[in-house]
Parts: structure tokens; C-alpha cells; sequence
């Protein structure tokens, strides 16, 4: 699909059909985003994939809306694989690996769209649950999920989903 019509078409679903994303699908949304550029090429991010009874049902203990998605992803980086900018004065080494997870996933976002998978971005959790939940290492830090699957029937965009900025509030032209 034409890239444009594609990012306009993507809406943040919260309504999901319980129907299963074939595992083909889910294939090629994770290799998409393997395409994606990170820092220095280093790859840190880490991607798991919730589909057995038993992830779901540990991802909807945490306070994280999930939505009843049939099928969630949490992208995270490791903290020890990301590369750091020991130049910018700003920040004590500056460490690349929520930028670099962070375009993997909106990659795989937009693959998912184009497959009609459909998606939300969630942050709205507490790292250290989502830590705990997964027994994740210390030095994997989680970024977000996404929960994904089929719309249902009477599934539309929130009303914030038509809400954009004019771009003059949001660009500056130097
Ligand atoms: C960084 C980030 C965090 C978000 N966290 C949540 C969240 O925790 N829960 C949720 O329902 N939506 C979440 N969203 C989705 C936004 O609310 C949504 O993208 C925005 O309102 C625009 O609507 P649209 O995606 O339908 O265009 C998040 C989006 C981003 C990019």
C-alpha cells in the first residue's frame, strides 16, 4: 500500500476480535522490523512475543490496557548491547537503546497495518512490574507493548486519533 494512505489509515485499536494472528503474519511484522536502522548497527532491542494463555495472562495482570488483544509484544533494549555517545555533554553517556527499539517498533507497526494487524502503543505501565512479571534481566529495560490483532466489527478510531496539530505548532523552520 502507498506509504501515506497506510500512516493515514493506522488508528491506535482498542477494540479487538478474539481471531488469532497467523503465525506467517507475526513472522514478517518481526522480520520488517529487523530491518530497521539502530545505532552503530547494534541491534539492542529485544522483542518478546506474548501468545500462549499463559504470557496473556501474566501481560493483563499488569496495569497496562491490553484490551483482550489476542496477541501482545514487549519491545525492550539491552542496556549492555545499545550504544552510548560519551560526547554529548548532556547526559552522562548518552545510551541509544529507546530510539533504537523504538523505530523497530514503529516499524513493525506499520508492517502490521499493511497486513491489516492492527495495533496500540502502550506505555502506560510500570517498568519494574513488567520486569518482574517476565523475570526479565537487569539489564533488559522494557520500552513498550504493543497489543495487536483483528479489529472487531464495531471497532473505530478515538476521537483523539482526529486530533493532529497544525504543523506550524509543531515545526520550526530554521
Ligand atoms: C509513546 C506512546 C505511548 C502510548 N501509550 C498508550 C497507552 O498506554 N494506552 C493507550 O491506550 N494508548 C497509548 N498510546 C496511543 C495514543 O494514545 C495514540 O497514538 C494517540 O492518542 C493518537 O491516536 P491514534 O494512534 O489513534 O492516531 C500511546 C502512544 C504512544 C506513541
Amino acid at each position: 500500500m502507498d506509504f501515506e494512505k497506510l500512516a493515514a489509515e493506522r488508528y491506535s485499536e482498542r477494540l479487538f476480535d478474539s481471531r488469532p494472528v497467523e503465525q506467517e503474519k507475526i513472522d514478517k511484522i518481526l522480520a520488517v522490523g529487523r530491518l530497521a536502522p539502530t545505532a552503530c548497527n547494534y541491534q539492542p532491542q529485544r522483542i518478546y512475543v506474548m501468545q500462549s494463555e499463559e504470557a496473556l495472562k501474566k501481560v493483563r495482570n499488569i496495569r497496562v490496557s491490553h484490551f483482550n488483544a489476542p496477541l501482545m509484544m514487549l519491545i525492550c533494549y539491552d542496556a549492555a548491547a545499545a550504544w552510548r555517545n560519551p560526547r554529548d555533554e548532556m547526559y552522562d553517556s548518552y545510551c541509544s537503546g529507546e530510539q533504537d527499539a523504538t523505530i523497530v517498533a514503529a516499524t513493525m507497526m506499520y508492517e502490521a497495518q499493511e497486513l491489516g494487524v492492527h495495533t496500540v502503543w502502550l506505555r502506560g505501565f510500570n517498568s519494574s512490574e513488567v520486569k518482574k512479571a517476565f523475570s526479565l534481566p537487569e539489564n533488559i529495560i522494557p520500552v513498550m507493548m504493543f497489543a495487536m490483532g483483528y479489529p472487531a466489527n464495531n471497532s473505530a478510531p478515538n476521537p483523539w486519533h482526529f486530533m493532529r496539530k497544525p504543523l506550524d505548532e509543531t515545526v520550526t523552520v530554521l
